[in-house]
């Protein structure tokens, strides 16, 4: 049985920045500051892998739930990370995008997404995704309520595919999930069709390169049938 290639995308849900800090009586803003430690190194290590584009699950359309004063953190450090750590990933050729409505962003962070995407532009190197005020199901009504827009009769898979914020981008090969929770918690819901799962115990901000090594050895162990009776190599 031969292994799957490097994969194309990998979606990765931050979860356990909480219960890292609560595990060290840190407040919680000090697991989401680790967990910016986490996703570069995640970045760095998934470059050095050949992997095209990377997505992160950052705000979910139900965080709105947490406290102010956590919500307030994590903007702030949106905007921080925007303005400091992006901005290298632009230097060194890497494109930027955010999915989700980032409408309800406080003015500063929603500038500071704004100058890091248009920066990058030209950019041709790995894809950084980081999902904001993200839901899947928001995503697929977002594009049910553009093709009804648009005024065609009937819709195709292609189509609507388009109309996701990662239209003409590839699903992800595998979704990650810290901290042990098995659920996907409305994220990617249309892309996740034939993406791999894999939940990794380690909190979050605990994630590095040997995690990425774990994972990849994972997915390269995994037989992808899409429906089919065997491996299509
Ligand atoms: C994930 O960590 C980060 C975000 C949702 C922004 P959590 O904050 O959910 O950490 P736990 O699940 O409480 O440990
Ligand atoms: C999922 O984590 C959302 C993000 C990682 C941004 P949550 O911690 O919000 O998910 P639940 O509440 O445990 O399902
Ligand atoms: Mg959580």
């Amino acid at each position: 049985m031969s292994a799957n290639a490097t994969p194309r995308h990998i979606a990765f849900i931050m979860d356990g920045n909480g219960r890292w800090a609560k595990k060290r009586f840190l407040p919680r803003k000090a697991g989401h500051r680790q967990g910016v430690k986490a996703l570069e190194r995640v970045v760095d290590a998934c470059e050095k892998k050949g992997v095209e584009m990377v997505t992160f699950y950052a705000f979910s359309t139900e965080n709105w739930a947490r406290p102010q004063d956590e919500i307030d953190a994590l903007f702030a450090m949106v905007a921080e990370f925007a303005d400091t750590r992006l901005k290298e990933y632009v230097a060194r050729g890497l494109r930027i995008m955010f999915m989700g409505d980032l409408a309800p962003l406080p003015q500063k962070t929603r500038d500071a997404c704004a100058r890091i995407v248009q920066a990058a532009k030209d950019n041709e190197g790995m894809i950084v995704n980081i999902a904001l005020n993200y839901g899947g199901r928001d995503e697929i009504l977002r594009a049910v309520r553009r093709v009804l827009q648009s005024g065609v009769k009937d819709v195709d898979v292609e189509t609507l595919s388009d109309c996701m914020y990662t239209g003409g981008l590839p699903d992800p090969d595998i979704i990650v999930r810290s901290s042990g929770e098995k659920r996907l918690s409305n994220f990617m819901l249309w892309q996740a069709a034939y993406s791999e799962f894999v939940f990794r115990d380690e909190l979050w901000p605990d994630f590095d390169e040997k995690t990425i090594d774990a994972v990849l050895e994972e997915y390269a162990s995994r037989d992808r049938r899409y429906g089919s009776v065997k491996r299509l190599d």
